[in-house]
């Protein structure tokens, strides 16, 4: 079997010294700290509180996943879902973790899978360039509309184009390239669906969008482009008995959460993902979205004032070595790194033999590229303990959907924890959903009049002050 594991040793003031590391004292009392935190979690659990925890173990979704999934087979060359934030960024990340680089390019990688797209945009430019692409591919061509509440704007108005497209391309037919994931009772896409008589999967009551991913909210477009998905959430389950025990140093979440909001508490407000494995890049994109929504709130349980939140970034080695660590070496120790690193990737390649006017690059002749690219890691490591900025690991032995699973699960944890930690409420969005009303206004959407009026001057160029 294979699993992930957090490597926390290089932030301890044992490497980064005092000012920038946790101490054994201080880990104990974190460990105190954080010990009655997660029996409250697993109590939340009990009192149905946290649904996110039960999806690997729900039979009735992958099942009916797998259905939809296996009527599509011969009639489904493009998989597109139409989706924002946490009905989007799953997709993106299982998709890019466990299938080749060139999946949607090369047929024999794609191994009879259809190619999969995710639209979490309004961008006319790009939505233009993929109608003029897929106008004569209708036929061939499934649309996986998912949102929770159905009335998500960017979601509903690029449905909105392809519906149109559909039906005036396909008229009576049009229904059948549709599913929609949505709300099981509620919402104006569940409404669009039953009147149209799509084919529907459901949005789990109680699972928000960005904890949904184990949910048929990601298992659909995994299941349709040949991801094992029950090895993800066999991946999830696996994850769940290492992560309710109330052992701290023991538990990867508990450990993964209590680091980072010490950090955050030490003047180290900034969160860094950065795998060295590409096909792990969006879930760094995930997770942004995850720590984010879920960590950055105004007000604690109590109804205090508290404005907290960790900034998470992304960013990408070796990619980002030429363009960030820079800043991470020199520039404010406000940051606390988290590397994702393989221990065995899947394929590798051996690098060629070095040009004779050209010895120089000997060093590099043979050699395998993981093995380049994991030294890379460790030298970026290095480099920043040199100058005591504290960073942690997730060991991947291998990229595989287990694996995954394991640190879908893992991150949900770590921040249902976090939030306890900051006694904040992890699970809404307050904030968003401003924004999503803004746009209604803006939009003109009846009801919103008041709000567009104070939104009027935000809208309104002021001339005086463009140059
Ligand atoms: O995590 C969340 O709740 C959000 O990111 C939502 O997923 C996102 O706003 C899309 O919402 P909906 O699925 O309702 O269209």
């Amino acid at each position: 079997m294979s699993n992930i594991s957090l490597y926390y040793k290089n932030v301890t003031a044992d490497v980064v010294g005092a000012e920038h590391g946790i101490s054994p004292k201080q880990f104990d009392e974190l460990a105190e700290q954080t010990k009655p935190l997660i029996e409250q979690l697993n109590d939340q659990r009990k009192a149905g509180q946290t649904m996110y925890r039960e999806l690997p173990y729900n039979e009735d979704y992958p099942a009916q996943v797998k259905a939809v999934a296996d009527s599509l087979k011969g009639d489904c060359e493009n998989f597109v879902v139409l989706g924002i934030g946490g009905s989007a960024l799953g997709n993106i990340a299982v998709q890019t973790a466990l299938n080749p680089y060139m999946y949607n390019m090369d047929e024999n990688q794609r191994n009879g899978c259809p190619r999969l797209f995710v639209f979490d945009n309004v961008d006319p430019v790009q939505i233009a360039s993929f109608v003029d692409w897929v106008g004569d591919k209708l036929d061939k061509t499934i649309f996986n509309v998912i949102s929770k509440s159905g009335r998500t704007a960017e979601t509903a108005s690029v449905y909105l184009v392809i519906k149109k497209l559909l039906e005036d391309k396909l008229g009576d037919k049009a229904s059948q390239r549709i599913i929609a994931t949505t709300d099981a009772k509620e919402g104006t896409l569940r409404k669009i669906a039953d009147e149209s008589g799509y084919r529907t999967l459901v949005v789990p009551d109680g699972v928000g969008g960005r904890w949904s991913v184990l949910s048929p909210v990601g298992l659909l477009s995994a299941a349709v482009c040949g991801i094992d998905i029950d090895g993800l959430l066999e991946g999830g389950r696996q994850m769940d008995k290492r992560v309710t025990t109330t052992d701290f140093y023991n538990n990867p979440a508990a450990i993964n959460a209590a680091v980072n909001w010490n950090f955050y508490n030490a003047g180290k407000p900034i969160s860094v993902m950065m795998p060295y494995c590409y096909a792990l890049k969006d879930l760094s994109d995930w997770y942004r979205q995850l720590w984010a929504e879920s960590l950055g709130k105004t007000k604690d349980l109590s109804g205090n004032d508290v404005f907290v939140g960790p900034t998470p970034v992304k960013a990408l080695g070796t990619t980002d070595q030429h363009s960030q660590v820079q800043l991470y070496r020199e520039g404010p120790n406000d940051k606390l790194f988290t590397f994702l690193q393989v221990k065995e990737f899947a394929r590798d390649v051996v690098i060629g033999p070095e040009p004779a006017c050209a010895p120089e690059l000997g060093y590099l002749a043979g050699s395998k590229m993981s093995k380049l690219l994991n030294a890379e890691k460790v030298a970026t490591e290095y480099a920043l303990l040199k100058d005591q900025r504290p960073c942690m690991t997730v060991l991947f032995d291998k990229v595989n959907a287990q694996t995954i699973g394991q640190f879908i699960y893992l991150f949900e944890v770590t921040t249902s924890i976090t939030g306890l930690l900051f006694d904040i409420n992890v699970y809404d969005q307050p904030a968003v959903e401003l924004g999503k009303e803004a746009t209604f206004a803006l939009m003109d959407r009846p009801g919103f009049e008041e709000m567009a009026e104070k939104i009027t001057p935000v809208a309104k160029l002021d001339d005086k002050y463009i140059v």
